[in-house]
Order: C-alpha cells, then sequence, then structure tokens
C-alpha cells in the first residue's frame, strides 16, 4: 500500500514537472516572438533614419575639396552610418523580415563572393581553408542574407580562436537528411526528409560548454565584453525564414562546428552568377523616384542628378501613376518605396506594368515582407535595394536594372 502512495506521488511530480518545462518553453518562445517584432519594428525605422545621415554625408564628401579638414569628420559620419546599418541588418534578419530576392544560388559561388572580406575579418588571427565539394544542388536564397550567414559564422569562428594559431574551414556539400537527423538540429518544424545543401564553418577555437551552447541564438545573448549577441539570432532568423535548418557540434577546449543546411533545388535549374559592378557610370534619362519620406527622397534625387539623372519626384503610388502616364517615353526606370500611404509600392507596380510592361522597376524599403517578396520574384523586378544605401550601391543598381 505504501509502495502504492509513492508510485502515485512520483508519477503526479513526473507530470508537473512534466507541465513547468511546457510552459517555460512556451513563455520563452513568445518573448523570442515579441522580441523579433521589436527589433523588425526598429530597424525599419532606423533605416529610414539612416539613410538621411548617411546618404547626406555621402553626398557631402562629393562636394567638400579633399584637402579640407572636414573630409574625414564626414567620413567618420558614413563610418557609424554604416555601422548602424548593419546593426539594423542583423535584427531585421532576426524578426525574420530580411529576405529580398531570391534566386537560384551555388553555395560555394556566394562564399567565394565574399572571400576577400572574410580574409579581413579573420586577420591574421587564422588561416582559412576552404573546401568545397563537386556536384552540390544550388539552393533557392537571397544571396546576400547567405553571406550574412558565412559572415557572422566565419566572424564567430575568429573571435574563438586566441593567439593566431587556429584553423578555420568553410565546407560546402549536400547530404539525405532523414527524420531522426532534422530532430536532432536545431529547427525542428518538421522540416521535410531529403537532400539538403550546406555549408559549414568549422573551427579550432574554445568550443562550448553546455550552458553556453543553450544560449547561443537568444537575441542579445553573449559571452563577449564588446559583443552584441545579434551573430547568431540573424543567423537563425535567416534559416528559419529558407526553410532550413542549423545543426551544431561543440567540444570545450577544441572547436565548434556549425552546418547550416538549405534544401536542394532538384529541378535542373541553373544558378544565376555572382557578378560584380564597376561603379563609374554616369547616367542619361529620367528616373521615377517614389517614396514618402521627403528625407529620403531629397537624398536619392541628389544623388541621382550628381550622376546625370533627371528626377521627377514622387510621394505616393497615385502620383507616380500620373507621372508615368504623361511621361512614360522618357523614363528610364522607377526607383519604387514599397511601404507608402495612398497606394503602396506592390500595387504601384502591378499599375505601371498595366500601362508599360516592360517598365524598370526597382523596389527599395527599409523593411520588408517575405511574400511579399516572393510574389514579386520572377514578375519582372529590375532590381531591389535596401534602405540605407550610398550613391555608389544606388547607381550600380540602375546600371545593372537598365543593362
Ligand atoms: N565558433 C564559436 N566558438 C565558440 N563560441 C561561440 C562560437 N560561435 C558563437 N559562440 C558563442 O555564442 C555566443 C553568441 O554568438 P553571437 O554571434 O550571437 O553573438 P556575439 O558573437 O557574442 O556578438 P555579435 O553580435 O557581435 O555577433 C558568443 O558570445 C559565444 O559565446
Ligand atoms: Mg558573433
Amino acid at each position: 500500500f505504501l509502495a502504492n502512495i509513492s508510485l502515485d506521488i512520483t508519477e503526479r511530480k513526473r507530470a508537473e514537472k512534466e507541465r513547468l518545462s511546457l510552459e517555460a518553453q512556451i513563455q520563452h518562445s513568445q518573448k523570442m516572438e515579441s522580441l523579433g517584432v521589436l527589433a523588425g519594428g526598429i530597424a525599419h525605422d532606423f533605416n529610414n533614419i539612416l539613410m538621411g545621415v548617411m546618404g547626406n554625408a555621402d553626398l557631402a564628401l562629393m562636394q567638400i575639396p579633399s584637402d579640407s579638414p572636414a573630409r574625414e569628420r564626414v567620413e567618420a559620419i558614413n563610418r557609424s552610418a554604416t555601422q548602424a546599418a548593419d546593426l539594423c541588418r542583423q535584427m531585421l534578419a532576426y524578426s525574420g523580415k530580411g529576405r529580398f530576392v531570391v534566386e537560384v544560388l551555388d553555395l560555394a559561388e556566394v562564399i567565394n563572393s565574399i572571400a576577400a572580406m572574410l580574409e579581413v575579418s579573420v586577420g591574421k588571427r587564422a588561416a582559412l581553408r576552404y573546401l568545397y565539394s563537386a556536384d552540390v544542388p544550388p539552393v533557392r536564397a537571397d544571396a546576400s542574407q547567405l553571406r550574412q550567414i558565412i559572415l557572422n559564422l566565419v566572424t564567430n569562428a575568429s573571435e574563438a580562436i586566441e593567439g593566431g594559431k587556429g584553423v578555420i574551414t568553410i565546407c560546402t556539400g549536400v547530404m539525405h537528411c532523414d527524420r531522426s537527423y532534422l530532430k536532432g538540429a536545431y529547427i525542428d518544424e518538421e522540416l521535410p526528409e531529403g537532400r539538403y545543401s550546406f555549408i559549414e564553418v568549422a573551427d579550432t577555437g574554445c568550443g562550448m560548454d553546455r550552458d553556453t551552447l543553450a544560449r547561443i541564438f537568444d537575441p542579445f545573448f553573449t559571452t563577449k565584453f564588446t559583443g552584441r549577441g545579434l551573430g547568431l539570432s540573424a543567423v537563425l532568423g535567416i534559416i528559419r525564414g529558407h526553410k532550413g535548418t542549423i545543426k551544431i557540434y561543440s567540444e570545450l577546449g577544441r572547436g565548434s562546428v556549425f552546418k547550416a543546411l538549405f534544401p536542394a533545388v532538384e529541378d535542373g535549374e541553373r544558378p544565376r552568377p555572382q557578378v560584380r559592378h564597376p561603379t563609374e557610370f554616369t547616367g542619361t534619362g529620367t528616373v521615377l523616384l517614389v517614396d514618402d519620406e521627403a528625407l529620403v527622397r531629397d537624398v536619392a534625387a541628389s544623388m541621382l542628378r550628381l550622376h546625370g539623372f533627371k528626377v521627377i519626384e514622387c510621394k505616393d503610388g497615385i502620383e507616380a501613376l500620373s507621372a508615368f502616364r504623361e511621361r512614360s517615353e522618357e523614363i528610364a526606370c522607377v526607383l519604387l518605396d514599397l511601404t507608402m500611404p495612398n497606394m503602396d509600392g506592390e500595387e504601384a507596380f502591378r499599375e505601371l506594368r498595366r500601362i508599360k510592361p516592360d517598365v524598370r522597376v526597382i523596389m527599395t524599403s527599409g523593411y520588408n515582407e517575405q511574400e511579399i517578396t516572393q510574389r514579386f520574384v520572377g514578375r519582372g523586378l529590375a532590381g531591389f535595394i535596401q534602405k540605407p544605401y550610398l550613391a555608389s550601391t544606388l547607381i550600380a543598381k540602375i546600371k545593372e536594372a537598365l543593362g
């Protein structure tokens, strides 16, 4: 009889413990979700403000004589603004709101496109090795977000290495993932079994203990004095947005391996080559510039005029349509903000195409929702540019769109 009571209590205790842990899990994921919404919202507003700071500083640099002592100050403003924009990019990625242009991409090619940047960020701390497997199927992804993942992982790897004797290996590969493998990965959202192409970043650094490992993806969790704790949160947001997952192995004192997996594209679609564009280019023709923020219009218009374009400014989609109806012959391309009152960028894009099916439209935003972008993919959008941007980036995008 006594044994029975004790069994009963053990059972109840176990149930209670399970309930508490489930509750904690739900609370945790709710907290993460609201942090994501907050981070995304702040990042959006900041990107618009930064457009003013960065754009004006950039324009001022074109007018300040090269021997002026003011140059250095303005360059410092630009550097700070770039850092702030970088922070915004991490927050947007974490919130899952940074995926803009989805293309079929070859992983190795994306890594190669930022190899120089990786070398700089690793410096003398470690040796970088690249190991690409043959016949890795491409993935469907946003190239700039893939670069963000690689850069964040490689930065962490190099920060984990002390004394300049480490090795960082970046590999690509493909593997079949079954249910049990996917269950052991970090994102367990009933991903389908199948082939996944992956990027793996391995280091011979300090490794992580159990407690650290349990928290690395929490936003603002860091063990570094100057860390922000956003790198891996951004990585997770991006991978989730791409229906991929991530697997981690780490051993204290020996090193860590981060493996980011993406569903392989098996239909034989060719990856789009990653090209670089020279920035020396003066344009001709008229750009229809549509943005509800006067500050952004002002900066973008000056950038365009300085590079030889004529500019028509509009503050929403309705104004843009009537301007386009009147002057569609002279308009070389349209720079269209996505979020605007009255008529937003998406609707304006549709209407513009109704007037002229081959109109060249470059969408711009400080923020975006994935679904909207996915609807744009393959519908003849000439490009996308994320705010804040420098004059050189804008001009390169326009060149690409007109080319
Ligand atoms: N390769 C690694 N080796 C050892 N520890 C790591 C590694 N990658 C991440 N970590 C641990 O995970 C934590 C969170 O990483 P995360 O990139 O999110 O933030 P951070 O690097 O601290 O700051 P930042 O926002 O600048 O990236 C790190 O502080 C570190 O403790
Ligand atoms: Mg980091």
